[in-house]
């Protein structure tokens, strides 16, 4: 690779552009190895600008001519941009230059996947198009005209004319150029129509491969409920005449939401009955929501740098948060919402890689699109709606798209809203943004003559580069309840903005049961104290749903500490609790399910880590599958009962209430797999009609090794499907015994099948690889070396897809000797590598630290 010398940009160093361009007009020959792309700049000098300096940026590009005002130029070109002089005056900038799409096997720029070519050009992909000044503060509006012998030709806003050969397109709305798109190929479509709340039309369309047109109407759908929430709850309606989405099979990511034409990998796009499962379902109409939402909170108000990066993704997860909530019932999404958070954001933020929601440095940008920009980006909008109310949350959100429609705006533009809007000051609360790491919360209470009293106290650990903390602002919603379970102070929040606080309730008669951090109302570690009997409690007990999940939870990784360290046996009465709630038909069964799920073997690490135990994979891999057998054993007598009880009836459908009962009636079939051998998942494989009954029966046969004629079947029946093929590698991978991981992944990466340049399918094996736990960290060291040896090779093709999968070793000092000099010499092996990307360089020295 031929990148500079790897530089580490600043946010204090923001200077606005020095030129800006008012109007884009770009022409495309397009050819597999040699694209011409025309481009016409109207620019002019910034008045607000430092520096005259003028600089287009550009890489792996061929100049072949430029001119100023129509003069032929000879510009000073390096290996980032084009420098020359320029009037002082308004110009136009013109260049020529030719690009290889079919050797683009980055991903990022024009490309090719499976004969067609598409672009994506967030985060700095545009540069490799043509000279640009490729940053998110300069924002013009694009006329795009495609000449190509194919049929379908794309581009942003609405198309203006087309003829044999070429189509042009003008995007009205003025954009950076992360969100300029170009697509074009042998593709069909799945059309349909909105018609917005004024009335307008608007064309909608999901482009794919021949072959794919019946996996499209389960994405358009959701489309179209996205569009409609997006009106009910923002106000917000769609602005072009079109909106246009398209899937593509080689994609580094899950969707790009460019300017009316949004591109989509394919995995999260397609799905039919047959070949997706409830969770695929379920992701793809969030994915479809995320991407749509953007176009109000990304498009319409982007941000001024790439630091800004969560204004637009913190929002945007928070706006599809809500919106499953309200599609498939609230309890449940917080949940799921809350495992992802602990089990990926909080150990991101206790490792070598923690970074403030809005990072104050990078070197490679792509290495920032991370859990704690998204995710934890998000659960600060929640904690900003919590502290402000719903109305006032709602006011703020009026005023932020009245002012900054059409800005490129900043974390600072977004808190002065809120503060002119409800006249609260978020000096405190604004440090959220710039503190990494994740407060811990103690909690101790005292009650005397009526009176009962929280004591809290915050603090968080040391991060990279921060090792001193300060206290945040933190909502902690809690109830009380009394000794019957019935509800005496009902949900309060309290704001927390000391690092240690107390809070009194007065007038009670006995001392009451604590509720604490109900709906997990800040991303915050509690250092519980509360005994067996009061979480037992709680799950059968507590008013707030998520606590009353979270209180089995945190009993069932108790159970999962005792039995790693002393082989202990689970306590019959967290049994029963279990048991209990597994009966109880009133409640809904996804809610049951999930209660019915235990943590994962690398929450159970985080959990002995943090009691200053090294973990150790394999011990915890045993009590895992232990407590497994003996959750089976105790409920043997209802399982088959409750698993004949959630059989779901008629044509399949991928709504919550049908997916909830097949996820706990999956939950009964893997119990009941312990026990019977796998008879029942055999018979369940045989019988499937849809991809969710024949995924959960493959995975319970091969949890208890067996399975293998069925994943021969598997295969036979679905070779030609790319995304199915994908979940047969992955399977494999993610369920084989410990000692056999590593060995099933080199296995899987000598089949014909297996792609390294498509990202899905790497994904598939190495991500399913870092997945299983125990297997992962075989104490041979055989998977951290199969992982080295193909993210070297990986690198050399994708930086970026390399990048991200090395974070899967960022944990290595959390283990014991051995594992720690294992996963060492493998990260320092890629490090030594010649050539390696500025991305992976990047992980890798901040992993090793
Ligand atoms: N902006 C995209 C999203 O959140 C993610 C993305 C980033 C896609 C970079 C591609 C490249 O939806
Ligand atoms: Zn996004």
């Amino acid at each position: 690779m031929k990148d500079a010398a790897p530089q580490t940009i600043y946010l204090k160093d923001y200077t606005p552009p020095a030129y800006l361009v008012d109007h884009v007009d770009l022409r495309f020959v397009l050819n597999e190895t040699k694209t011409r792309v025309f481009s016409k700049l109207h620019m002019r000098p910034n008045p607000d600008a430092a520096s005259e300096a003028f600089f287009l940026h550009g890489e792996d590009i061929t100049l072949i001519a430029a001119k100023i005002d129509g003069t032929a130029i000879d510009p000073q070109i390096d290996a980032t941009g084009l420098h020359h002089t320029v009037p002082n005056a308004p110009f136009i900038f013109e260049a020529e230059v030719e690009i290889n799409p079919s050797a683009n096997t980055a991903l990022e720029g024009l490309y090719m996947s499976g004969g067609m070519y598409c672009t994506q050009c967030e985060a700095q992909g545009f540069r490799k198009i043509t000279y640009y000044p490729d940053r998110p503060d300069v924002m013009a509006t694009f006329t795009v005209r495609i000449e190509s012998d194919l049929p379908v030709l794309l581009s942003n806003g609405n198309p203006v004319e087309a003829g044999d050969g070429w189509a042009e397109w003008h995007d009205p709305w003025p954009k950076p150029a992360y969100l300029f798109a170009l697509v074009a190929g042998e593709l069909v479509n799945h059309p349909d129509h909105f018609t917005t709340m004024a009335g307008k039309e608007v064309a909608l369309n999901i482009w794919v491969r021949p072959g794919d047109e019946g996996k499209c109407a389960f994405g358009m759908q959701a489309l179209k409920q996205s569009m409609k929430w997006d009106e009910d709850v923002y106000g917000r309606a769609y602005d072009l005449a079109v909106f246009n989405i398209v899937a593509v099979d080689d994609f580094n990511m899950g969707a790009m939401e460019n300017k009316g034409l949004n591109i989509f990998n394919s995995a999260a796009v397609l799905a039919s009955p047959e070949t997706a499962t409830d969770a695929n379902f379920e992701r793809i109409e969030a994915i479809i929501a995320h991407e749509y939402f953007h176009n109000w909170t990304g498009n319409r108000i982007t941000c001024r740098d790439w630091f800004q990066l969560c204004l637009k993704e913190g929002l945007t997860v928070f706006r599809d948060q809500q919106f499953t909530g309200d599609m498939r019932g609230a309890a449940v999404k917080r949940i799921d919402d809350a495992i992802v958070l602990r089990a990926h954001q909080f150990r991101e933020d206790a490792g070598p890689l923690a970074h403030p929601v809005r990072p104050a440095s990078f070197v490679e940008i792509n290495n920032f699109y991370t859990v704690t920009v998204y995710e934890k980006g998000a659960e600060i909008i929640g904690m900003l709606r919590r502290l402000v109310g719903p109305e006032n949350y709602d006011k703020a959100l009026d005023l932020y798209f009245s002012r900054h429609d059409g800005d490129a705006a900043t974390i600072e533009d977004w808190l002065q809203v809120f503060e002119d809007a409800t006249g609260r000051d978020l000096t405190q609360f604004g440090k959220w943004y710039a503190q990494a790491g994740t407060p811990h919360l103690s909690v101790s209470e005292s009650f005397e003559d009526g009176t009962y009293i929280l004591h809290l106290s915050q603090q968080t650990p040391p991060t990279p580069g921060q090792p001193e903390k300060e206290p945040l602002v933190l909502p902690i919603a809690v109830g009380l309840l009394d000794q019957r379970g019935t509800e005496i102070v009902p949900t309060t929040l309290l704001e927390m903005t000391e690092a240690s606080q107390s809070f009194t309730f007065d007038d009670l008669q006995d001392r009451p049961v604590l509720s604490i951090l109900r709906d997990f109302s800040a991303p915050v570690i509690l250092k519980h104290t509360q005994s067996d009997a009061t979480r037992a409690f709680l799950l059968s007990h507590d008013t707030d749903p998520f606590n009353r999940w979270d209180a089995g939870r945190s009993l069932a990784q108790d159970v999962l500490v005792r039995m790693t360290r002393d082989q202990a046996t689970p306590d019959q009465s967290f049994l029963d609790g279990l048991a209990a709630v597994l009966r109880d038909d009133s409640l809904d069964p996804a809610f049951r399910a999930v209660v019915l799920s235990f943590p994962s073997e690398d929450d159970t690490a985080t959990a002995l880590f943090d009691a200053g135990v090294t973990p150790d994979p394999t011990a915890i891999h045993q009590a895992h599958e232990a407590l497994t057998l003996y959750l089976a054993q105790h409920v043997q007598d209802i399982s088959p009962r409750i698993y004949a009880d959630m059989t779901v009836t008629g044509p399949y459908r991928p709504d919550a209430a049908d997916a909830g009962r097949r996820s706990l009636g999956n939950r009964m079939l893997s119990l009941m797999s312990k026990l019977d051998g796998g008879k029942q998942a055999q018979l369940q494989f045989a019988q499937a009609d849809n991809m969710t009954q024949s995924q959960a029966a493959l995975t319970a046969l091969l949890k208890i090794g067996k399975g293998a004629d069925e994943l021969a079947a598997f295969e036979t029946a679905w070779h030609a499907d790319r995304l199915v093929m994908d979940k047969w590698f992955g399977l494999q991978v993610g369920c084989a015994a410990p000692e056999q991981a590593a060995g099933t992944a080199r296995k899987l990466t000598a089949h014909p099948a297996f792609d390294l340049k498509n990202p899905n399918r790497f994904r598939a094996v190495f991500g399913s690889l870092k997945a299983n736990a125990a297997g992962f960290h075989d104490p041979t060291g055989a998977s951290y070396a199969l992982l080295a040896d193909w993210l070297i090779k990986l690198d050399a093709l994708n930086p970026q897809t390399a990048a991200r999968i090395s974070a899967a070793f960022d944990a290595w000092k959390r283990y014991d000797a051995n594992r720690q000099t294992k996963m060492r010499t493998a990260l320092q092996r890629i490090a030594d590598t010649p050539g390696l990307s500025r991305d992976t360089t990047e992980m890798v020295t901040r992993i090793l630290g």
